[in-house]
């Protein structure tokens, strides 16, 4: 049987809040909507931040109370402290996202706090969350190096993800925030995670700031990892990590992966609608390649000449 493999869609979020424009409420939703009748399995449909630092998505609570809910699809939002994990649980959400930095620059840049106060105030989140459904996933951005640093160590990586553990996360979220992370890299550190933590749910998360985003998705891949973050058009980026540039793209991601016979659950010609309708959205060109290639089953007539008849 075919292994099955989960992606979640994080363009409404990761991708949206670096946009120069802020994408209006009810296009936010509508694309929402049409992203959850493509098989994702998940969709980060925005986040839970100050809206003073995160302008783009100061819509939160109508993005999330306006959407409809597809059965099977989980909605997560992104949640760095205690105010923002309220915030999610009043629109119900079925997971919440924390974020916190590897890095002590990158976190104080961020978020302002470094990966000790952020595990402080996600001890508090987690007390809040008691006797609640809601699943609890942690996002460890600059896991494979940060802009400001450079090399994160991967020992201090394993720290953080076995301490987020004990606190009580339920799953966590490798993150390349900037794009500086390399195949092998990618596939010793997620080796590792999964060989420590067999029943912890374990998401990779690629920027292709560098052009090694996919290579980097088939790393991980190949170490075991069976969740992805990917983002629509291949939109994305940290307004606060310089040089951040987009996620890896969805519906390169999923088409790559059913060239390769694996079985994403997602109706690539759908995402593909969903794809066509963002330079419009948005105002620009987007990154991804197969919107604009095809996919590689498309074929082109020969040229008229080879069939013209003497
Ligand atoms: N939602 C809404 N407002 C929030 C909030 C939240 N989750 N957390 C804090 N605020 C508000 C406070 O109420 C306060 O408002 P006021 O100025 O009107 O009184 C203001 O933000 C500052 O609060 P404070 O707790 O001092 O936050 P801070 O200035 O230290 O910033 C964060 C910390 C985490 C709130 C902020 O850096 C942030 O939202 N960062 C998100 C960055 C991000 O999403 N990056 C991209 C994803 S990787
Ligand atoms: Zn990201």
């Amino acid at each position: 049987m075919t292994k099955r493999l989960y992606i979640q869609d994080v363009a409404t979020r990761d991708g949206f809040q670096i946009e120069p424009a802020f994408v209006p409420t009810e296009d936010k939703i509508a694309l929402i909507d049409r992203l959850a009748e493509t098989g994702l399995a998940k969709i980060e449909v925005t986040s839970f931040t100050s809206p003073k630092a995160i302008p783009n998505l100061r819509d939160a609570e109508a993005v999330m109370r306006g959407i409809h809910r597809v059965p099977g699809v989980d909605y997560t939002v992104l949640v760095p402290n205690v105010k923002g994990c309220e915030r999610a649980l009043a629109c119900e959400v079925d997971e919440i996202n924390l974020v916190m930095s590897a890095s002590d620059t990158h976190g104080l840049a961020n978020l302002r706090m470094t990966p000790e106060q952020s595990l402080e105030q996600f001890k508090a989140i987690l007390e809040v969350t008691r006797g609640s459904e809601v699943f609890v996933n942690a996002s460890l951005s600059t896991a494979f190096g940060c802009p400001f640093e450079g090399e994160v160590p991967e020992p201090r990586v394993h720290e953080l993800v076995q301490r987020l553990l004990d606190i009580g996360v339920q799953g966590v979220t490798l993150c390349d925030t900037t794009g500086m992370a390399d195949p092998a890299q990618v596939e010793r550190l997620c080796r590792e995670v999964l060989e420590r933590h067999p029943q912890v749910v374990f998401t990779a998360h690629f920027h292709n700031t560098r052009g090694m985003g996919l290579a980097n998705a088939l790393a991980a891949l190949n170490a075991g990892i069976d969740r992805f973050d990917a983002s629509l058009g291949g939109l994305g980026g940290c307004p606060y990590a310089p040089g951040a540039s987009g996620n890896i793209c969805t519906e390169d991601l999923v088409h790559m992966f059913q060239r390769m016979g694996l079985d994403t659950g997602v109706d690539l010609d759908r995402l593909l609608a969903c794809a066509a309708s963002l330079p419009e959205l948005v105002g620009h060109e987007i990154p991804g390649a197969i919107l604009k290639a095809g996919k590689a089953a498309r074929r082109y007539p020969r040229p008229a000449w080879m069939d013209a008849t003497a």
